[in-house]
């Protein structure tokens, strides 16, 4: 198990600015600077470093560089602020990092590049335009027979075009759109990049995002044409249960707005707006919404109406909707896009010739779906669901959501429809009206969701808990569509700041979730109430109270741990002033320091089953824990008398929770419940005396349960790592291999691809739940994820460590595997931990990236048999022993490819049949 290091010196790879790699239109003045290291030398780090920029056209070798650090002692590779001269707008900037090894060697550089937007608020000259509803011709409804309740008040998507002339040779040309509601903009006939759903979902009263567009290849000498098609989105179309539409929340119809920046190579610049001089009609989309679903008729397709020379004489003049622009920022983060497309895994026919799709994974997007040698006319209508019962599609748990496409069709031979300003959560679709056979290559699911590059991997030798992993996954990518949702397929679909704190972990190690987060974050400080209540859900709509205990701190917690995981002080810094004012909320209404009002909905340890923790306690847990992170917060920021302040405040909630709560000569936590234990512990609250008898509490309550939980969102992240941390990683294991209810392997063994939102979701005895809260694609109880890596594999930080400069290493052995390994690309590197039981013998495989210190803790009754790339400890040149017990061994490293063998003995250690050769590579 000999794992080379890919060769070579101490090289910069990953290129990030503003956690993005190579992004265009950035609008932030300041922008910081990222790289990650290689190298296969054991012990390297970077020991200097050198940036330079240089604006485009310009050489980054030359003499004329904007702005050169020049040789900068120190290991700094996160986030470098830029520290040039101003940056221009709308110019893209060419950047080179040029890194010396620990030795003092120059050994590597790499170039990258970031382009700016609109910079300043004054250059966005286009006004928003939108259809003339009292010019526009009547609409025409869809057919009686697709016009519901909900449907029939949509209006049809607006096509807007205008022409232009480009009688200059061309150098460059830029768009910058965005949309109150959702766009898709074209240019002579193509259409503009691949985002979907864009702008995306912002607290829309703040804050618009616009897209920045490379289009220099789309246009053409002479006559030109760009178009776009709007739909309602989260602007005007349903959203969430409210059964009002948007319209009460933001605006009523959906608007555009344009600039096309065109440089000319004679150094002359236009730019095309959106203006009074565009034309508007309404084309083949009959509606179209997030929720009910998209209703096309292809005999209304407008043939090359984005395309320049095309009569829009008929077409009505567009109203100017407004000239505000001040609400608009560049995007800061990567669209939704289609990142994946799921084959029909079997399509049934039914008597009366309904087709039943089957893609084998509850998955969130739409259906391309073929349709050939159909006449014009034909009506073909897709239902979506999640599960089936009795053979049909279960639909009643979308609640208000029709979740309903229909496709007319043209008549025109091979037709593909694909809706384009709608997404779905389903595993099965129900198609009507499809004329002759539906073979499953017709039928592709097409999964989008916010493009947030995968760069963690786990992998083990048990089958179910790798499906769960699985099924973590896809709640991951069905969850975030533009905002972190609680779930994509019922009238919901909202930024719940609960189930994005307790999944964050997990879903940092899954992903790269930096960029989404921190945009999301600007929400959640945006959606602030005056008071400093976080709201529920972010954006704010449907739910207005001030936040509930858990949910509320969301505001709290999410930028603390997004700054531990990826450096982005930035996003703490911007944070900071919110997290004191929601802190300073709960404590202003609640003297004595037990948090009992001001709770908002109160939620509790939402969806626990079979015990009931004490709300209060929750409260007052999470009230001590958002004082612990403001205190860290500002200790970080260098804001000291705020630190002294919280922290005082944290010690006085925690007395206050002990003395209400705890009965520290039994180890005792009111209620009695998994989470109160959890919560306790995990969170600090317990004087030391007490820690011993509440973990036996807390492990006995698992036993008495044969080995089941009881917890909600709120308890279920803790389950895991708080038991193994306490030294009962065998109830952890236990939990994580039950597979009666309640558990995550009950799902799986009823066939679930995804996580469900609650326990008992399906259960044999009582079938499916009752529709009014049942999702089978809810991330939150998924929680676990982060335990298989930081737990199982054994990936961690030191306490102190931001971004993983100090790991951990401590893979917990146990339960039913014989292997489990995990890869993280962390903001630093790739990081790697493994382990496999063969032969009596324990190996691990650990991977540590240039520039981090590691302790890696080898568990072995055998610590004097220790070795490592067959090397017999302490002997190996760059690892130290730290801590020799009768049950590890616990070693420094530096960064480096390492082999470890131990003696394995005891229960846990029986030869595996599995590992014949090398750990397999997640
Ligand atoms: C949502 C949740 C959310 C909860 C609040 C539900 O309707 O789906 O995920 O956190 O309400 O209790």
């Amino acid at each position: 198990m000999t794992v080379p290091p890919p060769p070579g010196p101490l090289t910069p790879y990953g290129l990030t600015c503003e956690l993005l790699d190579e992004p265009l239109g950035l609008d932030e003045p300041v922008p910081r600077l990222s790289w990650k290291l290689r190298s296969s030398r054991r012990g390297d780090a970077q020991s200097a470093y050198r940036l330079t920029v240089a604006p485009s056209g310009t050489d980054l070798r030359d003499g004329r560089l904007l702005w050169d650090t020049g040789r900068v002692s120190g290991a700094d590779t996160l986030l470098i602020p830029y520290d040039g001269p101003p940056l221009q707008s709308s110019t893209r900037y060419h950047w080179r990092v040029t890194v010396w090894d620990v030795r003092g060697e120059q050994t590597a550089h790499a170039d990258s590049w970031f382009e700016t937007g609109l910079l300043h608020r004054d250059e966005w000259k286009a006004s928003w335009i939108a259809r003339d509803r009292d010019a526009a011709p009547p609409q025409d409804p869809p057919a009686v027979e697709d016009r519901t309740e909900r449907t029939r008040h949509l209006a049809s998507c607006p096509h807007l075009r205008r022409a232009f002339t480009v009688d200059k040779p061309l150098v460059r040309a830029r768009a910058y759109v965005s949309a109150r509601g959702l766009y898709e903009l074209r240019i002579n006939g193509r259409r503009v990049g691949d985002a979907e759903l864009a702008p995306g979902w912002t607290e829309y009263r703040h804050r618009v995002l616009y897209q920045t567009y490379d289009v220099g290849d789309l246009l053409r000498k002479g006559g030109n044409a760009i178009g776009a098609v709007l739909a309602d989105g989260w602007w005007s179309g349903f959203v969430g249960f409210d059964s009002r539409r948007q319209a009460l929340h933001y605006g009523d119809a959906p608007q555009l707005i344009v600039q096309l920046l065109l440089d000319f190579a004679d150094g002359s610049r236009r730019w095309v707006l959106s203006d009074g001089d565009w034309r508007e009609r309404s084309g083949p989309i009959r509606h179209a919404d997030l929720l009910m679903g998209e209703y096309v008729d292809g005999r209304r397709e407008l043939p090359g109406w984005d395309e320049p020379g095309y009569d829009d004489h008929d077409w009505t003049p567009v109203a100017i909707a407004g000239a505000d622009t001040s609400v608009l920022r560049a995007a800061p983060d990567r669209p939704v896009r289609v990142l994946e497309e799921l084959p029909a895994r079997t399509v049934e026919r039914r008597a009366d010739g309904r087709f039943i799709v089957d893609l084998g994974q509850n998955m969130v997007g739409r259906v391309r779906l073929t349709v050939r040698g159909a006449p014009a006319g034909r009506r073909i209508r897709l239902r979506h669901a999640e599960i089936l019962d009795d053979g049909e599609l279960y639909v009643d748990n979308l609640r208000t959501a029709e979740a309903t496409d229909v496709y007319v069709t043209a008549g025109r031979g091979v037709e593909v429809f694909e809706p384009r300003f709608t997404f779905h959560g389903f595993r099965y679709v129900e198609v009507t009206g499809h004329p002759g056979d539906l073979a499953p290559e017709d039928v592709t699911g097409r999964v989008l969701h916010s493009d947030t590059p995968w760069t963690g991997e786990f992998a083990c030798s048990d089958e179910t808990v790798m499906r769960l992993q699985s099924n973590i996954r896809w709640g991951q990518r069905g969850n975030f569509v533009s905002v972190p949702t609680d779930c994509p397929q019922r009238d919901e679909r909202l930024g719940w700041l609960a189930d994005a704190q307790v999944f964050l972990p997990t879903a940092c190690r899954n992903a790269d979730v930096a960029a989404f987060f921190a945009r999301w974050m600007r929400d959640v400080v945006d959606a602030q109430h005056p008071d400093g209540a976080f709201p529920d859900v972010v954006p704010e709509v449907c739910m207005t109270r001030e936040g509930a205990p858990a949910w509320g701190d969301g505001g709290v917690i999410i930028p603390w741990h997004l700054y531990r995981e990826y450096g982005d002080r930035r996003v703490l810094e911007r944070g900071f002033p919110a997290m004191k004012a929601w802190v300073d909320h709960v404590h202003r209404d609640n003297p004595d320091l037990l948090w009992r009002h001001r709770v908002g909905n109160h939620y509790g340890d939402w969806l626990q089953v079979g015990a009931e923790t004490p709300r209060d306690l929750l409260a007052t847990a999470y009230f001590a824990r958002s004082a612990e992170l403001v205190a860290r917060a500002a200790e970080v920021l260098g804001a000291e008398e705020d630190a002294a302040r919280y922290r005082a405040l944290r010690t006085a909630v925690g007395d206050a929770f002990a003395d209400a709560f705890v009965d520290a000569d039994e180890g005792r936590v009111a209620g009695e419940t998994q989470t109160g234990y959890l919560l306790a512990l995990a969170f600090g609250l317990l004087p030391e005396r007490a820690v011993p008898a509440a973990v036996d509490r807390l492990a006995a309550d698992v036993e008495a349960r044969g080995h089941h939980l009881t917890t909600g969102f709120v308890g279920v992240a803790l389950l895991c790592p708080v038991l193994a941390a306490h030294g009962r990683a065998d109830l952890a294991y236990a939990l994580l291999h039950q597979d009666t209810y309640p558990s995550w392997a009950y799902s799986i063994r009823h066939g679930a691809t995804t996580i469900w939102e609650r326990w008992d979701g399906w259960t044999e005895e009582h079938g499916i739940k009752p529709p009014a809260m049942n999702s089978f694609n809810h991330y939150s109880l998924g929680s676990v994820g982060e335990w298989l890596y930081g737990g199982v594999a054994g990936i961690g930080q030191a306490p102190g460590s931001v971004a993983y400069r100090e790991l951990r290493l401590a893979p917990t052995i146990g339960g039913r595997l014989t292997w489990a390994c995990a890869r993280q690309e962390t903001a630093r590197g790739t990081v790697e931990c493994g382990w496999a039981l063969e032969a009596g013998e324990l190996r691990l495989r650990v991977v540590v990236p240039p520039g981090v210190d590691a302790t890696l803790t080898v568990p072995t009754e055998l610590p004097d048999g220790v070795s490592e790339s067959g090397v017999p400890l302490p002997a190996v040149d760059g690892v130290d022993v730290l801590e020799r017990s009768d049950r590890s061994l616990t070693v420094r490293l530096g960064s480096g490819h390492y082999d470890f063998r131990a003696p394995a003995t005891g229960p846990s250690s029986s030869p595996s049949q599995v590992l014949a050769q090398d750990l397999p590579t997640p």
